[in-house]
């Protein structure tokens, strides 16, 4: 479909993407970056991601699920594609045969694998997935039951790197060196995106970015060093004149105060705009805000350009991009960006920029 034709535009700057990516590698000098593409790529579609990643270099990817990492396998040929999820019972021969790397979290999941490379798991603190305390124990008085397994790496997960004062860094930093020190010798893989930016004492063999990739902002309150990647556009269906007592969407939530001109964009919950944004935040028309009325319904949002003549039907709104603070469509929705961007919807017209 002609882009001219779209009702709605998600841009994706895949140039931006590894532009982040090389600057993420040289905030982490102690080893490689890897591309966590998990959840679609956040939402932005794994494979022309991991291909854009792998194309720069990129060589250690991290999925959630057996089918994520089978979507991107094909365009990331000889790359680590580690499986975070897990090896869930009957994905062990096909993990084998398409040469994906199981993290392993359990020693019942350590006795199941029969291949060869893995990744280990130590919780130090999330309480999901990953070895436990016990665990660890029984690994560290019985080495043999590692020795059949290439271990690439000893991995844990930060519960609050964002905060670089949470006291949960450093516990989880100590917890780490003292589970790996009960494993056989092996690299080791801490930092996600915001734990890259935590200093010297959470750098490993392996970092594991996700959300700074994609443009978000690893250390909220201060600047972004990330470059922005994602942009939305919505058109404009029908502008409706309204008298003041008019109300607008289900339920009558708006009423007009005075004569005013309304707004119907294509774009609702179905495209993962929350229902929770009703009545709250916002849109830009040409760099101006123009404020969300009403429900947020399926397939259609209304907004209130009373101010703007300009917007005409066919004019486009801005929802996410370079007028809209990214942290405040997340919060306007009571949410957070991994949430807005793994739920961006998939009927946009997708365009995606390599320059
Ligand atoms: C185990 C693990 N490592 C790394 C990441 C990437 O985290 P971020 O997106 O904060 O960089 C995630 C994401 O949730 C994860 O679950």
């Amino acid at each position: 479909m002609p882009t001219e034709a779209a009702h709605a535009i998600l841009d994706v700057d895949l140039a931006a993407i590894v532009a982040n990516w090389q600057a993420l590698r040289l905030r982490h000098p102690s080893g490689p970056v890897a591309g966590v593409v998990k959840a679609d790529a956040y939402g932005l579609g794994a494979p022309r991601v991991a291909a854009a990643l792998y194309a720069a270099g990129c060589r250690h990817f991290f999925v959630a699920w057996l089918n994520e990492a089978l979507a991107i396998r094909a365009v990331v040929p000889d790359a680590m594609v580690a499986v975070l999820g897990g090896l869930i019972p009957g994905t062990e021969d096909a993990c084998i045969a398409h040469g994906l790397t199981p993290v392993l979290g359990s020693l019942e999941e350590i006795d199941r694998w029969h291949g060869q490379d893995a990744i280990l798991h130590g919780d130090t603190g999330m309480s999901r997935l990953g070895l436990d305390a016990t665990e660890l124990s029984v690994l560290a008085r019985d080495h043999a039951r590692l020795k059949r397994l290439t271990i690439r790496y000893v991995m844990s997960h930060l519960v609050a790197a964002e905060g670089p004062d949470d006291p949960m860094n450093q516990l989880q930093q100590e917890r780490f060196a003292a589970a790996r020190a009960m494993l056989p010798p092996a690299p080791c893989s801490l930092a996600n995106s915001s734990g890259i930016f935590l200093g010297p004492a959470f750098a490993s063999d392996l970092a594991r970015a996700g959300v700074a990739l994609y443009g978000v902002n690893p250390s909220p309150g201060q600047p972004n060093p990330m470059r922005g990647v994602v942009g939305l556009s919505v058109r404009v269906l029908a502008v409706r004149e309204i008298q003041a007592g008019a109300s607008v969407g289900y339920n009558g939530t708006w009423t007009a105060v005075r004569p005013s001109r309304i707004a119907t964009a294509a774009l609702g919950y179905a495209d993962g705009f929350h229902r929770s944004l009703s009545g709250r935040g916002s849109a830009c028309f040409d760099g101006a805000p123009v404020p969300l009325v009403g429900r947020v319904s399926m397939d259609l949002t209304t907004f209130d350009v009373t101010a703007h003549p300009a917007v005409q039907p066919g004019s486009w709104l801005e929802i996410l991009g370079t007028h809209l603070s990214r942290d405040e469509v997340a919060a306007a929705g009571g949410t957070n960006w991994y949430e807005v961007l793994t739920s961006l919807g998939r009927r946009f017209h997708r365009v995606y920029r390599t320059a």
